[in-house]
């Protein structure tokens, strides 16, 4: 057979070429190496367009028929790793479809492709693909995610901490306030990642190459099918729109930034320094020189990925910016950032989950760490309670602050009563009752504060989201 030959009888787009292929073209412009994971989708939207097209007797009932045996062998196939990607095979269309003719007969398997194109075909692929991805894996992953926080969260309601500014003691918190916090930005983006879902689950099949459908193909029906909600009602759109993967890939990036912080802080607070929290053996591991060494590596990858996922939003933007109207090449590098966006973005969830379930906290350490001058601001306000306004009680608190420290104190509660009245005449006995960690966390009793009602009406409010 001469190469002509062989575009003619093999390529899907053979019949008007004559010259031969560089073979370094090929394997450029394939995608099978990663596409292949659309397989499903792929033969699902083959089976419903089919239908589709025997709606307008373009296919028998027989036909019909033995394409929907021959694509639930070539299922079984891939299923069971037995597909054979051959030479040709540029990408999971080409290859579902030559096989479909090898099974069935190029007679039948000929008139598959009547009125489509692979434009509106790997647009209705990947939005499947993507659907499935996040509604079965990363939607239900997040949510045990947040369950998992709230859990400890509700475990762990008694234990004190040090809350931080500019990573400076601030003023005492729970450590389930903290929890909270990342659960409430996981919370954010479960309610971001649904809306996405849903906006890209509309149909592009039916609208051909670019200009719609020359047998008027019932597109309402073949979104019926496929469990789409809705039909993209401009054909140019249909094949060309990938602002769901950007919205994909802008979602993970903004949640790996949230997976990035929640990281840190963990890392941050299991040095020797800090010690308030330990990995589980599960998620970390030794040094190969250092024996004492036990690393979060865990933690590290969590932080790490966020910049690669991100990256691989700025890349595929860059694809996609500039590119004229409907479907051009470009768009095929949409593939392999998203998948693994979607892949590396389903491990962290797993690992963080994994991570936060098995953490040991060392609550006594974090008390420890709750120094008097965390209650400068409590004591601002004591003085505040008695008609004082706050700017000058923020100064009077200040001063205390710098005597005790000025006498080596340990502490503003070591200051006598004589030297508070020598700051402010206003002091009286009962100051010393403000120098209370747990009455301060209490105090904060408003909405979305620290104290423990406050945190477990948070966690209670979480719990209805997931
Ligand atoms: N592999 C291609 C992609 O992923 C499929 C669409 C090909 N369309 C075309 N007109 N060449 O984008």
């Amino acid at each position: 057979m001469s190469s002509e030959e062989v575009n003619k009888e093999n390529k899907l787009w053979g019949g008007r070429f004559t010259g031969t292929t560089d073979p370094l073209m090929n394997l450029y412009n394939a995608s099978i190496s990663y596409d292949a994971k659309m397989y499903k989708e792929d033969l699902e939207g083959t089976r419903v367009y089919t239908q589709g097209l025997q709606k307008l007797n373009l296919l028998s009932a027989k036909e019909l028929e033995a394409i929907d045996a021959g694509l639930t062998i070539i299922e079984q196939e891939w299923s069971s790793n037995s597909f054979k990607i051959v030479e040709n095979d540029e990408d999971i269309h080409t290859a579902n479809e030559r096989r479909l003719g090898e099974i069935i007969g190029k007679e039948i398997s000929g008139k598959v492709h009547t009125g489509r194109s692979r434009n509106d075909q790997v647009a209705t692929d990947m939005r499947l693909y993507c659907y499935n991805n996040l509604s079965q894996k990363i939607i239900p992953f997040l949510k045990n995610l947040i369950s998992a926080i709230i859990h400890r969260g509700e475990e762990e309601i008694d234990v004190l901490m040090p809350g931080y500014t500019h990573l400076q003691r601030a003023q005492p918190i729970r450590w389930s306030h903290w929890l909270s916090s990342y659960a409430t930005y996981f919370a954010e983006d479960l309610e971001r990642l649904e809306q996405l879902t849903h906006r890209l689950n509309k149909s592009p099949l039916g609208a051909g190459a670019l200009a719609g459908h020359p047998y008027g193909i019932d597109r309402e029906f073949l979104a019926k099918g496929l469990n789409f909600n809705d039909v993209i009602g401009n054909s140019l759109v249909a094949v060309s729109d990938r602002d769901f993967v950007v919205e994909i890939m802008f979602w993970s990036s903004l949640f790996m930034n949230h997976i990035s912080r929640f990281a840190e802080d963990l890392i941050i607070y299991s040095t020797a320094e800090f010690g308030f929290v330990q990995l589980a053996d599960a998620y970390s591991t030794g040094s190969s020189l250092m024996p004492q060494k036990k690393n979060p590596d865990s933690l590290e990858l969590l932080r790490g990925k966020s910049g690669r996922i991100f990256g691989n939003m700025a890349g595929f933007m860059m694809s996609l910016k500039g590119i004229p109207s409907t479907y051009n090449k470009d768009m095929q590098e949409d593939k392999e950032p998203l998948f693994d966006t979607l892949l590396s973005v389903e491990h962290s969830i797993l690992i963080a989950t994994g991570v936060i379930s098995t953490l040991f906290i060392k609550s006594e350490n974090m008390h420890k760490a709750l120094t008097m001058d965390m209650l400068a601001t409590d004591l601002a306000d004591y003085l505040v309670k008695k008609g004082v306004p706050f700017r000058e009680t923020h100064h009077i608190s200040g001063e205390c602050v710098a005597l005790a420290e000025n006498l080596k104190l340990s502490g503003i509660d070591k200051l006598s009563m004589d030297q508070f009245v020598k700051i402010d005449s206003r002091f009286t006995q009962d100051v010393f009752e403000i120098f209370n960690f747990e009455q301060s966390v209490e105090h904060r009793d408003a909405i979305g504060g620290t104290a423990k009602s406050a945190v477990l009406a948070q966690l209670n409010k979480l719990k209805t989201k997931v």
